[in-house]
């Protein structure tokens, strides 16, 4: 195993070591490395945050199966990643167990009972996007935990060896990375303004690479889901301690909204490419449908011989990222809600219809491509791990506060931040949220509603196996994502790091700008230029995608995106 260091985390002065759970694992909290790359795994994770990566590896090695490894990484990520890893927030969970069986397990936030419609509207019929993007108005009912005891069944091990390496975490600290101590600084200001009573995750003298975070209410929070397991967050203290702190903050969440939350399990997305079948997630996501869309409008073209990174490769996906994101804006929603017409946009007459008026060497004009509505906003800040196991179990699961460090809110007494996941309904219908954005109606809000996603946990089968598990952060660019990686990977025989790692572009119908990150050549900007695109300002980087493929002797090859502190372990 050929490992990359990227980052060595010092032993600093004032730790006092940590706990036997950890130590039983062979994990040092105050000195780990990030390891971007490992070939020939049996059982593998990849995550967001090198602790959460080797936790989950740490369970496979002890007999723990992709569920159990899956669970044990989300609720480290709960106390090692405050940016986006979280009990406060949702997720959604692919699973595809050894006998075959699939699964796509629902725990999107939910709209609380007393949210309406206008909730975020202003006498003067303005939409107050700082009430629905940060503090206690902006939450929508947590999913994460209920999710995480929906997919238990499939785990092997018992519920305390799952929760114990967090509660050791979050009980004895672990170092914080730059790249945290930068996120925590940034959101200072907005901790001060936003919390009724201070959270650790508050310092004065602001944050440094190495510094330790230790978080006791959080500690007791998790010791209490070990107790008393969902009931040890959704009701007793934990419930009361939300609802305290919401209450303090004008918000809306009450006893009943957190007693009465589910998982929902669902019937996963599924389609075809080529001799593959793809496994990705339903409404309230509309990540599988548009990933379905997109890969559906490229099958019969010849991507291959275009290449990769190519005028006429990027043109046409960008063409076909347009066409897929306006019938998003229109007729995507929670389908519990809204009759979404998941069939009908992905027949093949339909496909060829959205097709037809594809121009290979021009810019399609967005005002020309259907009638749909703009999109809302919706926020980056979310985490994606993938798992595959030696016994053939395979696990993507991407989980979301919303905005990095959620509503910027931290639960009084219980330790961990809540969701600005209100913010991902359309605000209002009609009415341009801050950005200038409309939304459509299948996506307003309504109580008990989940809010639109566009998170994608996949598994791409193959012969009925487990071939490639991925997803990444990112919004409304995680299908794009996904597309993307996907076609470098079966068209373009791209390695999985470059698959992963090469810059990314991005359109989502409107605004009609192409956002391109930074390393496209001057040349083919230009080019693009010329064809009528509007470029976007270059961004640094789109997601942080963590993906496993499994090599034809059966082993597997794991890489974490470089974009960020994303990590793999594995055994
Ligand atoms: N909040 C990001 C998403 O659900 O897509």
């Amino acid at each position: 195993m050929k490992k990359q260091l990227v980052l060595l985390v010092a032993i600093l002065s004032g730790v006092t070591g940590f706990g036997q759970v950890l130590q039983n694992a062979g994990i040092n909290p105050f000195a780990y490395k990030i390891e971007k790359k490992l070939t020939g795994a049996k059982g593998a994770v990849a995550s967001a945050h090198p602790l959460a990566s080797l936790v989950g590896a740490a369970i496979l090695k002890q007999g723990g199966n992709a569920f159990d490894a899956a669970i044990a990484t989300q609720l480290a990520l709960a106390v090692v990643y405050p940016y986006a890893g979280n009990l406060g927030g949702g997720g959604f969970l692919i699973g595809q167990l050894s006998n075959g069986k699939q699964l796509a397990i629902d725990y999107r936030e939910k709209a609380p009972a007393a949210a309406h419609r206008d909730m975020f509207i202003e006498s003067d019929g303005k939409a107050n996007t700082e009430k629905s993007q940060y503090g206690h108005l902006s939450a929508g009912v947590p999913g994460t935990v209920a999710g995480l005891f929906a997919s238990y069944p499939y785990a092997k091990l018992s519920f305390d060896k799952l929760i114990d390496p967090a509660i050791d975490l979050a009980t004895n600290g672990f170092c914080i990375t730059a790249l945290e101590a930068r996120g925590l600084n940034a959101i200072q200001a907005d901790l001060k303004k936003y919390n009724t009573q201070t959270p650790v995750l508050l310092k004065e003298q602001g944050w440094k690479e190495g510094d330790t975070l230790r978080q006791p209410q959080l500690a007791a929070t998790l010791n209490r889901i070990k107790e008393k397991g969902k009931a040890g967050f959704y009701e007793g203290e934990t419930a009361q301690l939300i609802v305290d702190e919401i209450k303090r903050g004008n918000g809306i969440i009450s006893l009943e909204d957190l007693k009465n939350y589910e998982a929902v399990s669902r019937t996963p997305h599924r389609f075809t490419y080529k001799d593959l079948v793809i496994v990705s997630m339903p409404m309230p996501s509309s990540g599988g449908l548009l990933l379905n869309q997109m890969m559906k409008m490229v099958e019969d073209k010849n991507l291959r011989s275009m290449g990769f990174h190519s005028l006429a490769s990027v043109q046409l996906m960008t063409e076909v990222m347009r066409r897929a994101y306006a019938d998003r804006a229109e007729f995507m929603g929670d389908a519990d809600f809204y009759l979404v017409p998941t069939r009908e946009l992905v027949t093949p007459d339909y496909i060829k219809m959205r097709m037809k008026d594809y121009d290979p060497g021009k810019a399609t004009d967005s005002k020309q491509v259907g009638p749909g509505k703009l999109l809302p906003k919706e926020s980056e800040e979310t985490t994606h791990l993938s798992v595959l196991d030696q016994e053939g179990n395979a696990v993507a699961v991407t989980t979301t506060l919303n905005n990095s460090y959620g509503s910027r809110t931290v639960i009084g007494g219980a330790g961990f931040i809540i969701n600005d996941q209100m913010d991902d309904f359309s605000i209002r219908p009609g009415v341009p949220n801050m950005y200038g954005a409309l939304g459509g109606e299948a996506n307003a809000i309504q109580p008990g509603k989940r809010m639109l996603s566009s998170m994608t946990p996949t598994i791409v089968t193959k012969n009925g196996k487990p071939y490639i598990v991925l997803g990444t952060p990112g919004g409304t660019t995680i299908p794009n994502q996904l597309f993307q990686t996907l076609i470098n990977l079966l068209e373009f025989d791209l390695s999985i790091e470059d698959a992963v790692n090469k810059p990314k572009f991005h359109h989502q119908w409107l605004p009609d700008e192409l956002v391109l990150e930074k390393g496209f050549s001057e040349e083919i900007k230009m080019s693009l230029k010329s064809m009528g695109y509007q470029l976007a300002r270059e961004r640094n980087s789109i997601g942080r995608t963590e993906l496993i493929r499994v090599l034809p002797d059966g082993k597997l090859e794991v890489i974490a995106d470089r974009r960020g502190d994303d990590s793999v372990a594995g055994f």
